[in-house]
């Protein structure tokens, strides 16, 4: 029983082992099916096999389809393997052991189907389709006819060529975009439109595409500031979308005059001296030619602008630009006039007119005035110091050291830089006034000292030193500086130096002291700076000299105190009685005779004199 069961299986099996291996007696045959390449690269189309049994029968064969008809190209069979001769793809053809089928370089003809088809004998025949796909990047997009000036006018129908874009050279065919700024204009081939484009194809012997794209357009006056462009879309492998655009260009559009602008070009207000530029501009394309005229005298400009050089008060007036568009409508206003005003101011007069010369202590009144194209502000100024905010300037008294030069100015607030001055001089007559000195100071006898006197006064100081050394004379504003350089001898250390200032109304001394500075070091370096600035110095000393002298007079005092406060003790107690005796003393000497009397005179208040009269008691 389990036999028979067994046995039956067994022939089961078998039958069902035969059935099967005949359904699957097939062949299958792989490939891939898209090949994408550049033009001038390599194509590899592999191709692969399976077959259900073992065979030595197999052939492999690539074939193209030609008018509708398989046509072989290459094969791989047990009696050989090579490449078919005489088709147009031989030359770049190889098949590999792999029975993979390469194409290099590819070709803008390849992109096709390629059949890779095997045969096993019995066991069947089978293909599979690989297509060719190739591709090319064009050129960078030309732009040309783009130069040629469009008239925009307002009643056109028909549109103008604006430019041509030209892409060379593309795999697939590609497209143009035209753009106007940075908007693509809609794609547009109906000639009734405004704007539309005319594209125009050419096929190259390469097989690879040239392509045009002639832009029309109806431009208006606001397209002159439009910038234009194209770009080239084309395919690459992977699916890709590529751009590539053209430069840029601007459309020289013609248009005639809406509007004249005539203006002055500098800014702020005009003053007498300016170069005054005048410009002249319309808003139409190309610019027309200008007339300038004034009060009906013509004027010559330059494109457009009128350039006056170094205005003066006759340049005011009223200036007029002509346009002379002839295109433009009857209603445009094609002149255009300014007013331009210069400002001005006059020479500013002083009186009474200088030299002045007038005596110390007199009054004086100095008067300035001008004139200007507006409110201008008078000052006057000396040593660079304002004095009077107006025209007038009194002086009471007049002093030796207010003569000088006045300075009165004139100017226009309202017009930066606009001003003038005049200048009078003032001198002032007196006898000399020293009104500076310094004290001169040496590190030891003998050595050179140099000293400064200053005055004032009109006429001018004349000097004398004594004694007498080096001397010059220097001239600051109104003083006269005499300086001299001499010897400090023990007798100017003694009785220092006199500096004597005079003119025809009388004279002024001052005596200079010259001291040794015992201060070693220091001193020789303060000396030196006293030699340039001995006022300065003087001053200085001073000041140090002073607190010594008020301590000194304390301690003077304070002894002082002590001594009476001694005295006055010793007296009430009778000790001293010296001052009695010698009042006694003097009294019985006075009947004596004359030498004593005269003595005391010349000694009075000397207490020691009383003590030396002792003796003669
Ligand atoms: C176009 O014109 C404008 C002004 O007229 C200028 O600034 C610009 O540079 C021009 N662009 C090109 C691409 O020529
Ligand atoms: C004073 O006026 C005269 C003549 O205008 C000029 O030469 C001179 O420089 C002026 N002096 C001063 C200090 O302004």
């Amino acid at each position: 029983m389990e036999r028979t069961m067994l046995g039956r299986f067994g022939v089961c099996c078998t039958l069902l082992a035969v059935a099967l291996q005949v359904c699957l007696a097939s062949v299958k045959v792989t490939v891939t099916p898209k090949v994408e390449v550049i033009k001038g690269e390599t194509a590899n189309m592999p191709c692969n096999y399976t077959i259900s049994e073992a065979s030595s029968k197999v052939v492999v064969q690539w074939y193209i389809e030609v008018a509708g008809a398989r046509k072989q190209i290459a094969y791989k069979s047990p009696q050989g393997f090579g490449v078919e001769v005489g088709t147009p793809l031989t030359e770049r053809l190889t098949m590999g052991e792999d029975l993979s089928l390469s194409i290099s370089p590819v070709m803008v003809e390849d992109e096709r189907s390629f059949f890779c088809q095997v045969t096993a004998g019995p066991l069947g025949v089978s293909d599979a389709e690989t297509q060719v796909k190739v591709f090319f990047a064009p050129e960078k997009p030309v732009i040309t006819d783009n130069n040629q000036a469009i008239t925009v006018s307002h009643d056109t129908t028909s549109s103008s060529e604006v430019g041509k874009c030209t892409s060379r050279n593309a795999y697939p065919q590609p497209r143009i975009i035209w753009f106007k700024g940075d908007n693509p204009l809609p794609d547009e081939k109906n000639q009734k439109e405004k704007t539309y484009m005319i594209p125009s194809l050419v096929k190259e012997a390469s097989g690879l595409y040239t392509i045009t794209s002639t832009l029309y357009m109806q431009p208006v006056k606001a397209d002159a500031k439009s910038v234009f462009h194209c770009t080239v879309e084309y395919l690459m492998p992977e699916n890709k979308t590529l751009h590539e655009n053209s430069d840029k260009f601007n459309l020289s559009l013609l248009y005639s005059t809406e509007n004249v602008y005539f203006e002055v070009k500098n800014q702020g207000p005009i003053k007498e001296g300016d170069d005054v530029e005048m410009v002249c501009e319309t808003d139409g394309n190309p610019q027309p030619e200008f007339e300038f005229t004034k009060e009906d005298s013509v004027l010559s400009g330059q494109k457009g602008t009128l350039y006056l050089k170094s205005v003066t008060r006759n340049d005011n007036g009223t200036y007029k630009c002509d346009a002379q568009d002839f295109d433009a409508s009857p209603d445009v206003e094609l002149t255009k006039t300014l007013h331009l005003s210069v400002h001005y101011i006059d020479p500013v007069e002083v009186t009474p007119k200088g030299p002045l010369i007038v005596s110390k202590g007199d009054a004086v009144e100095l008067q300035c005035k001008t004139k200007s194209s507006v409110t201008h502000t008078l000052h006057w100024i000396k040593d660079s110091k304002m004095l009077m905010n107006s025209g007038v300037l009194t002086i009471q008294e007049v002093t030796l050291a207010q003569a000088g030069v006045y300075i009165c100015v004139g100017a226009v607030p309202s017009v930066p830089g606009l001003q003038k001055q005049a200048n009078v001089t003032l001198n002032v007559r007196g006898k000399p006034e020293i009104d500076a000195s310094g004290n001169g100071l040496v590190s030891k006898a003998g050595e050179m000292v140099t000293l400064n006197c200053s005055a004032l006064g009109y006429p001018s100081p004349q000097f004398n030193w004594n004694p007498s050394g080096k001397q010059s004379v220097t001239v600051v504003g109104n003083r006269v500086i005499s300086t001299v350089t001499l010897e400090a001898t023990a007798a100017v250390l003694a009785n220092g130096v006199m500096c004597e200032a005079y003119n025809e109304h009388g004279g002024n001394s001052k005596n200079f002291k010259v001291s040794i500075n015992k201060d070693g070091g220091e001193g020789q370096d303060s000396n030196a700076a006293n030699r340039g600035n001995p006022m300065f110095k003087t001053a200085e000393k001073q000041q140090g000299g002073s607190s010594a002298v008020v301590i000194a007079v304390v301690v003077c005092v304070l002894l002082l105190l002590i001594l009476v406060a001694l005295l006055f003790f010793l007296s009430k107690k009778g000790k001293l009685s010296c001052g009695k005796k010698d009042k006694k003393d003097m009294a019985s000497e006075e009947v004596k005779g004359g030498i004593v009397v005269e003595m005391k005179s010349s000694e009075k208040g000397n207490e020691e004199a009383g003590l030396l009269n002792k003796p003669h008691a």
